[in-house]
């Protein structure tokens, strides 16, 4: 379809399911086991009603605000998904230039499908955020990171996955076979190689398998030392780990759980959110509190902002957009800027930064 007749992030994903090659589609739109977490992700943005405010002056809103020190066009980032090529062939350039396009920065994967140069070129000067898996062989987390320090124009912060230390089990993925048909050639960070995926289908399987299970927060130190960037762990799920966050010193969190494909039965990103608010209300004002999964409407944005998320994370959605190359992106960024600037405006909120942290604007007892 063309990309006019796209008219939400769901259209995205189902354009994707239709027209996509279905090694491809397995591995973005899959989860793990039951898919309960996925589901529940989703879900629980539903269950969160607004409460809006009446005859306020809304003729104009602005979704502007700061993610990070950076100034962005509203408070969504792209979040980090590896083999952007499963996508479509631009991948994780498209990723990037779409979102200069509009606005907002895009976190590159760790296996992503083109090097941090390559992506970093299509859009200079524009600022980046990158996720780390530490490699089992530390010494090639060592040089990554060394060879990051040399973007650190572009690169503003490190956002380390917490939540996926083995590879969890996803049946749509695993059950179509890696073959020299698929999205190749596999990530070099991921040491990945077709013959080692004999028997196992799953691309993510396939590229996950370097993920050193080992590492633990006692192991920050070490990381603290091979780079300068602020740091994030993603994937946090408890006030107890926020707060040995906060205690280790990082710049903030993404409240995560990987959009259901870690653990699943996982709770939801929102029920952790509301979890902080009664448990660790203090990490809100000492550590930027980042969110994603799930998040596929702007009034999503707004409520996660007013749950005191600093800014949210887009996966899925943006993963299948890169099919229309950095036009797509640009429109799926678009479309939910519009859809937050009209939730705003029938909230009665003008300046998105006004109701950071205010749950005065929502309901909650559907899940309290
Ligand atoms: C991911 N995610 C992910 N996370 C991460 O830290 N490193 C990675 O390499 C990947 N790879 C990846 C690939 C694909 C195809 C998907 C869909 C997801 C998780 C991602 O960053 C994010 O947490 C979720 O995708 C957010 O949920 P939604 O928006 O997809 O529902």
């Amino acid at each position: 379809p063309p990309l006019t007749s796209i008219i939400n992030l769901y259209d995205f994903e189902l354009a994707f399911a239709k027209f996509g090659s279905r090694k491809s589609h397995a591995y973005i739109s899959s989860a793990s086991n039951d898919l309960l977490t996925l589901q529940a992700n989703a879900a629980h943005w539903h269950k969160l009603w607004f409460r809006p405010r009446v005859l306020r002056n809304v003729s104009t809103v602005s979704t502007r605000t700061r993610l990070l020190g950076l100034d962005v066009s509203m408070p969504v980032w792209i979040a980090p998904m590896g083999m952007g090529k499963t996508g479509g062939p631009e991948a994780e350039a498209a990723l990037g230039a779409g979102a200069a396009a509009a606005g907002i920065v895009h976190c590159l994967s760790t296996p992503a499908s083109l090097s941090v140069e390559e992506t970093l070129a299509s859009a200079p000067g524009h600022p980046w955020f990158f996720q780390l898996y530490v490699n089992r062989d530390r010494a090639k987390t060592e040089a990554a990171l060394a060879k990051l320090a040399r973007h650190r124009d572009q690169v503003k912060a490190l956002f380390v996955t917490a939540d996926l230390p083995v590879m969890s089990k996803r049946e749509a993925d695993d059950r179509i076979r890696v073959t020299e048909q698929t999205v190749l050639p596999l990530p070099d960070s991921t040491g990945a190689t077709i013959a080692a995926t004999e028997g196992r289908g799953g691309l993510a399987r396939t590229t996950g398998s370097f993920i050193d299970s080992s590492f633990t927060w006692e192991c920050l130190p070490w990381l603290r030392r091979c780079t300068d960037l602020p740091l994030f762990v993603k994937g946090v799920q408890t006030a107890a780990d926020a707060r040995a966050a906060l205690e280790a010193g990082c710049a903030g969190i993404v409240v995560s759980n990987h959009g259901g494909r870690a653990l699943d039965n996982a709770s939801s990103t929102v029920l952790v959110l509301l979890e902080l608010r009664r448990d660790c209300p203090e990490v809100f004002e000492r550590m930027d509190i980042l969110v994603d999964g799930g998040v596929r409407r702007g009034s999503d944005v707004l409520k996660a902002f007013c749950l005191g998320a600093r800014g949210v994370g887009v996966g899925r959605p943006f993963q299948c957009a890169i099919s229309y190359g950095k036009e797509g992106v640009a429109h799926c960024a678009n479309i939910l800027r519009e859809e937050l600037e009209t939730a705003m405006r029938l909230c009665g909120v003008t300046d998105i930064n006004s109701v950071w942290g205010n749950m005065a604007y929502l309901n909650t007892s559907e899940l309290d």
